[in-house]
C-alpha cells in the first residue's frame, strides 16, 4: 500500500524576461515544458514551489509575463524570489503573494507531514550588485525564522530558499551564498526539526548534509553551471538538459528525486 505523502516539484531559476535571451534559450518555453512534463509524468503534485530568480533583471514586464503564463496553468505555484529578483516589483505584479509582517516574501505552509518554510534571502534594497548578487538574511528574517520553527516543535520543517546557506564547492558561486550562514545554521540546529533544506541559485544538481541537516539543489530551468569548482566566473554556464526536482515527504523519509525533462521525448512517450 502507497504512504501517505506530500510531494513537492520544485523549479529554480526560471530567470523570465522579455528581452532577447544572451544565451538563445527561452524560459517561458523551457519552464512550460517543464510544468507540463511534471503535470503529465508526476501523480499527485500536492505543491508546486520556484525557489527563487524567478526574472533575471527583476523587471515589471518579466513578472507580467510569469503572471500571464501561470494563469494559462491551473496549477498553483509559490513564488519564492532570489537575487536576480526585485521584491518591490515582484509583489507590484503579485500582491497577493504571502509576505511576513515586515513586508519579506516569506510565508509557512503546514501539510499533513511537515511544515514547509520559505525564506527570503535577497539581500537587497538597496539593489547593489554584485554586492546584492550574495544572499542574507537580517535580524527581522531570521527571528522570524527562529519563531516559525519554535511553534512548529516537533512538527518536521522542510526550508525552502534560494541561496546556499554553506559553500558547496563552487569557488564563484561559494561567494555568493548565503553570507551569513552561521547565524541561519544556528537557529535551524537549535529546534531540531528541520529535516531538510532545498536550495536554488547554483544552476546545478547538488545534494549532501551540513551540520547533519540534509541538503538539495535543483539545476534550472535555462543554463546550467558546468563542472567547473576553480572558476570565479559566477555567470558562466552551460546548455545541459534543463531540471526540477520533486520532495515526496512522509512521516519516515524524505526522498529527493531529479527529473532532466529537457531529456525527455514527450512526444514518443505519449504515443
Ligand atoms: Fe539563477
Ligand atoms: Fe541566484
Amino acid at each position: 500500500m502507497q504512504q501517505s505523502r506530500t510531494r513537492v516539484v520544485v523549479f529554480t531559476d526560471i530567470h523570465f524576461t522579455t528581452a532577447q535571451p544572451e544565451n538563445g534559450i527561452d524560459p517561458v518555453e523551457r519552464f512550460v515544458t517543464g510544468l507540463r512534463h511534471a503535470i503529465r509524468f508526476v501523480p499527485d503534485i500536492d505543491h508546486v514551489v520556484i525557489t527563487g530568480d524567478l526574472t533575471n533583471r527583476g523587471d515589471l514586464p518579466s513578472y507580467q509575463l510569469l503572471r500571464k503564463t501561470l494563469e494559462e496553468h491551473e496549477t498553483p505555484v509559490h513564488l519564492m524570489i532570489g537575487n536576480h529578483d526585485n521584491r518591490e516589483n515582484f509583489l507590484e505584479v503579485f500582491p497577493e503573494a504571502p509576505i511576513d509582517d515586515n513586508q519579506f516574501v516569506q510565508r509557512i505552509l503546514d501539510t499533513p507531514h511537515g511544515r514547509l518554510v520559505f525564506l527570503d534571502t535577497l539581500d537587497a534594497p538597496p539593489y547593489d550588485y554584485p554586492r546584492s548578487h550574495r544572499g542574507f538574511m537580517c535580524d527581522k528574517r531570521l527571528a522570524w525564522f527562529d519563531t516559525r520553527l519554535e511553534e512548529a516543535g516537533k512538527q518536521g520543517c522542510i526550508v525552502f530558499m534560494h541561496h546556499h546557506p554553506h559553500p558547496v564547492g563552487f569557488r564563484a558561486m561559494d561567494t555568493i551564498n548565503l553570507t551569513n550562514g552561521d547565524a541561519f545554521y544556528a537557529i535551524a540546529k537549535k529546534h531540531g526539526n528541520v529535516r531538510h533544506i532545498s536550495c536554488g541559485h547554483v544552476h546545478r544538481t547538488i545534494s549532501g548534509s551540513h551540520h547533519g541537516i540534509p541538503f538539495s539543489l535543483f539545476k534550472s530551468t535555462v543554463g546550467q553551471m558546468p563542472m567547473t569548482f576553480e572558476s570565479m566566473n559566477f555567470q558562466i554556464e552551460t546548455d545541459e538538459p534543463p531540471a526540477y526536482g520533486i520532495i515526496d515527504i512522509t512521516e519516515d523519509s524524505i526522498i529527493v528525486h531529479t527529473e532532466d525533462f529537457g531529456l525527455t521525448d514527450l512526444a514518443a512517450i505519449d504515443r
